[in-house]
């Protein structure tokens, strides 16, 4: 049985009071053991949102990582510097950064083993675009994505520290979200694929979640579906509605 992960993942969005203020109003009406649930700052918030969750079950998470330990990389942040802020999950490969950032699948693979190095959880993001889905390019698209950021990935880590976001990047902050079948039929694939990659019970230990437009009038279906162990949550993170989605059975 995998256990449900939702994680919430704010973007560039909130100040540090702002940051305060919201979690400090959402987190206890989050009171599930049964589900993951993961907060994802921008890095300004992480200590100081880790101070007012570090007593509940929600875990902290980040949106980006360097994959190098330190040094001359101006702008960036290290894992050792997420850690000591109370970090345990790391979103990586998400398509903005791939989009605007220029992260290929190269660096998304090497960000990957630097987590896995430190063993945190990557919340790996792949997806194909509106013009590939109209193609019909998106299962080879996404397995593609699976097969380059996780070159080199052992079974034993696969299992341990890596989480699959299936996010169609035409879903994400667009309001139109991937129908509750089309999310289904994509994260059945990815569990596939990883069973080619690895094996049968891998594939079917792996969490995979979906995320574009998740909200809370579309959660529970989408968190029903079979292949579908959680979701990654952007817009709807930041209001009330995360309470919702998290609270969705
Ligand atoms: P959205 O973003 O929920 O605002 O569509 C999802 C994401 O980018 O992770």
């Amino acid at each position: 049985m995998r256990k449900k992960i939702i994680a919430g993942n704010w973007k560039m969005n909130y100040t540090l009071s702002q940051a305060e203020e919201f979690v400090t109003s959402i987190v206890k009406q989050i009171n599930v053991d049964d589900i993951d649930v993961v907060l994802c700052p921008n890095f300004v918030s992480l200590d100081r949102v880790y101070d007012l969750i570090c007593q509940t079950n929600v875990k902290l998470g980040a949106q980006n990582v360097h994959y190098e330990d330190k040094g001359a990389y101006t702008g960036e942040t290290s894992i050792d510097m997420l850690i000591s802020a109370g970090v345990e999950y790391c979103i990586v490969g998400h398509s903005e950064r791939r989009q605007y950032f220029n992260e290929t699948d190269e660096i998304v693979n090497k960000k990957v083993k630097k987590i896995i190095e430190k063993d945190l959880k990557a919340i790996l993001c792949v997806g194909e675009t509106l013009e590939q889905r109209n193609n019909n390019e998106m299962f080879k698209v996404v397995e593609d994505q699976l097969v380059k950021d996780l070159k080199d990935i052992t079974k034993e880590q696969i299992k341990r520290n890596i989480i699959i976001a299936y996010e169609p990047i035409w879903a994400i902050g667009t309001g139109v979200t991937a129908t509750s079948m089309q999310a289904q039929e994509m994260c059945k694939f990815i569990r596939s694929t990883i069973a080619k990659m690895y094996n049968e019970n891998i594939a079917e230990n792996i969490r995979i979640q979906y995320g574009g437009s998740v909200k809370a009038s579309n959660a529970k279906e989408l968190l029903s579906m079979e292949d579908i162990d959680g979701a990654l949550v952007g817009g709807a993170s930041l209001t009330n509605d995360f309470v919702a989605i998290v609270n969705y059975d």
